[in-house]
């Protein structure tokens, strides 16, 4: 298994390959790439850890060498939030970035599962997939849009205000990636209930949750670890699809349309990727008036990103 990390020194990239050194199977290569000058030293850090997992770092003018023969594609790279930006207003920064990278996994490794990372993400992943569609290597079941932070604070968070086992809870998270185009499915939660005070209570704090990190750490960029952990999670998730074991997880996918032409859901994944996504079941009369009322802003982020790439 080789997994490819753009962005591998910056503060997701760093804590994310921390964590896939010591969790990718036995055998596997990590290849870090970044244009920050540090991104060897990252790699040769890492490689002092005696795991059976081979690390090499590339730098800006290899973009190629870090891709070729890579199995998944994870993309941290890119500008953080800072206090008072939203996800949108990174749009036009990491816009650019994305779309070169992804000319650069179009070109040497168009069959890789890719993750993106890089806020907005509801964006972003469009521009890659408009990237790929120009290139002729799009393959929806292939690309995803990584929302498993918004799964893991969920859980977290759940688990927190029910005195559950952490370990054990599941939240459903459906729609996009920012704000309150992010719908965590509360009325599906096994094992617990919840007041109509404490879901109007507790979706808000999940949808800005984001915000809460950037606020904590004043000025000094958004989510790095518990994004490390979630991309970790996600990535085990595809490495386990690939290997042929079934197993479902929630991502932002190009699916059938039916509420936005991407959408977070829960999908089942193969050796190509998505192999099904499934349905999200039904939704109680709060979360399906939330859905209803995102979807303007969820088709305007993507149409968004559609038209970066037209003009
Ligand atoms: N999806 C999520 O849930 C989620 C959560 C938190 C942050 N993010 C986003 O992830 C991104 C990275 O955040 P961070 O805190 O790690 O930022 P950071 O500034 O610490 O790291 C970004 C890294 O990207 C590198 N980079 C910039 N341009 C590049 C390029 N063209 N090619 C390769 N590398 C490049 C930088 O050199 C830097 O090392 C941001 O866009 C942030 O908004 C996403």
């Amino acid at each position: 298994m080789k997994v490819a990390v753009l962005g591998a020194a910056g503060g997701i990239g760093q804590a994310l390959s921390l964590l896939l050194k010591t969790q990718l199977p036995a055998g596997s290569e990590l290849s870090l790439y970044d244009v920050a000058p540090v991104v060897p030293g990252v790699a040769v850090d890492l490689s002092h850890i005696p795991t059976d997992v081979k690390v090499a770092g590339f730098g800006r003018d290899d973009l190629n060498g870090a891709l070729t023969g890579a199995d998944i594609v994870l993309i941290p790279a890119g500008m953080p939030r800072k206090p008072g930006m939203d996800r949108a207003d990174l749009f036009n920064v990491n816009a650019g970035i994305i779309k070169v990278l992804a000319e650069g996994i179009a070109a040497s490794c168009p069959k890789a599962l890719v993750g993106v990372i890089t806020n907005p993400v509801n964006g972003t992943v469009p521009i890659v997939a408009e990237v790929f569609k120009k290139a002729g290597t799009y393959d929806a079941a292939r690309l995803f849009g990584i929302t498993t932070l918004d799964v893991i604070r969920s859980e977290a968070f759940v688990a927190e205000l029910k005195g559950l086992d952490v370990a054990t809870v599941k939240v459903p998270v459906i729609g996009g990636h920012s704000g309150t185009t992010i719908l965590p499915l509360l009325s599906q939660v096994e094992g617990a209930t919840f007041s109509e005070e404490e879901v109007a209570t507790l979706t808000p704090r999940i949808q800005n949750a984001g915000t809460e990190v950037v606020e904590a750490k004043a000025g000094g960029g958004s989510a790095t670890l518990s994004m490390g952990a979630a991309a970790a999670r996600f990535c085990m998730s595809l490495v386990k699809g690939l290997q042929g074991e079934d197993v479902v997880d929630y991502a932002y996918v190009e699916g059938k349309g039916e509420d936005a032409p991407f959408f977070a859901q829960q999908v089942r994944l193969g050796v190509n990727g998505v192999s099904e996504i499934l349905s999200y079941g039904e939704l109680s009369a709060f979360e399906q008036k939330a859905k209803e009322d995102m979807l303007a802003t969820l088709k305007k982020d993507i149409k968004e990103g559609v038209d970066f790439m037209a003009s």
